[in-house]
């Protein structure tokens, strides 16, 4: 196994022994997730009893084959806790996320879990955020008119398009997503803000202020940074 590969996997194995019995769990999209949900599957298999939501419909698929019990938000209003991966992890652990085109359902999963745990490997820790273009979810209505006023905060706007790059890709949603490259994002807060207060605007993949750990493997260690260690 490439050493890339064995750094997810060893962050996501890591953040699967943080699941509790009885706990209700947010299952994160990419491949890092991908190996939290399969050692979940596992301990699933020995007993574990949990519950989970999944942040795409991909993540859903793959939970059902190793068979995590799935709910539903009608179901449950809090989660105990949420696995994702993310696309960079400032110092300040804020997170650009979304390259996998699930930044919608992620940040509505993490916002609704008590504690969010963040895997990845050491490749995705920067500086300052914005060297990976920032996901923006868009309404398909009017698309262009939202490109060109996102533009207006300083990026380029690229419309994403499925791997044949013949054909526009749509999120689980129904919606596009704008790669914004804005090259250094110093002040994501009020970016954020400022996105989203654009009509069309659905979400963006910045998340701020939502991490509880962050799991960080180079395919031989893995560390673990807490966010506020006093919080509970
Ligand atoms: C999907 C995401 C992913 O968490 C992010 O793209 C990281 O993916 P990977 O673990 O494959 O590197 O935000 O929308």
């Amino acid at each position: 196994m490439e050493t890339l590969d064995q750094a997810k996997k060893m962050a996501g194995e890591r953040a699967a022994d943080f699941v509790e019995n009885g706990m209700v769990v947010g299952l994160g999209t990419g491949s890092t997730a991908m190996w939290a949900i399969h050692r979940l599957g596992a301990r699933v298999q020995e007993g574990l009893n949990i519950r989970a939501i999944g942040t795409s419909r991909q993540t859903e698929e793959l939970a059902r084959e190793v068979h995590i019990p799935l709910v539903t938000f009608a179901e449950v209003k809090e989660l105990d806790l949420a696995i994702d991966g993310a696309d960079e992890v400032a110092r300040d652990l804020s997170l650009i996320k979304g390259g996998g085109g699930a930044l919608l359902r992620e940040k509505l999963v993490a916002s609704s879990a008590r504690r969010f745990l963040v895997i990845v490997d050491q490749t995705k820790r920067v500086r300052h955020l914005g060297q990976f273009p920032l996901p923006v979810e868009v309404v398909p209505f009017g698309w262009e008119l939202t490109q060109s006023r996102i533009e207006k905060k300083g990026c380029r706007a690229k419309l994403r398009m499925k791997k044949d790059h013949k054909e526009t890709y749509m999120t689980d949603n129904g919606n596009y997503i704008l790669d914004c490259d804005f090259n250094e994002i110093l002040d994501p807060s009020s970016l954020h803000r400022d996105l989203k207060a654009l009509p069309g605007v659905v979400e963006t993949g910045l998340f701020i202020d939502m991490v509880y750990a962050v799991i960080e493997s180079d395919g031989i260690d893995v560390s673990i940074e807490y966010n506020n260690p006093y919080a509970e």
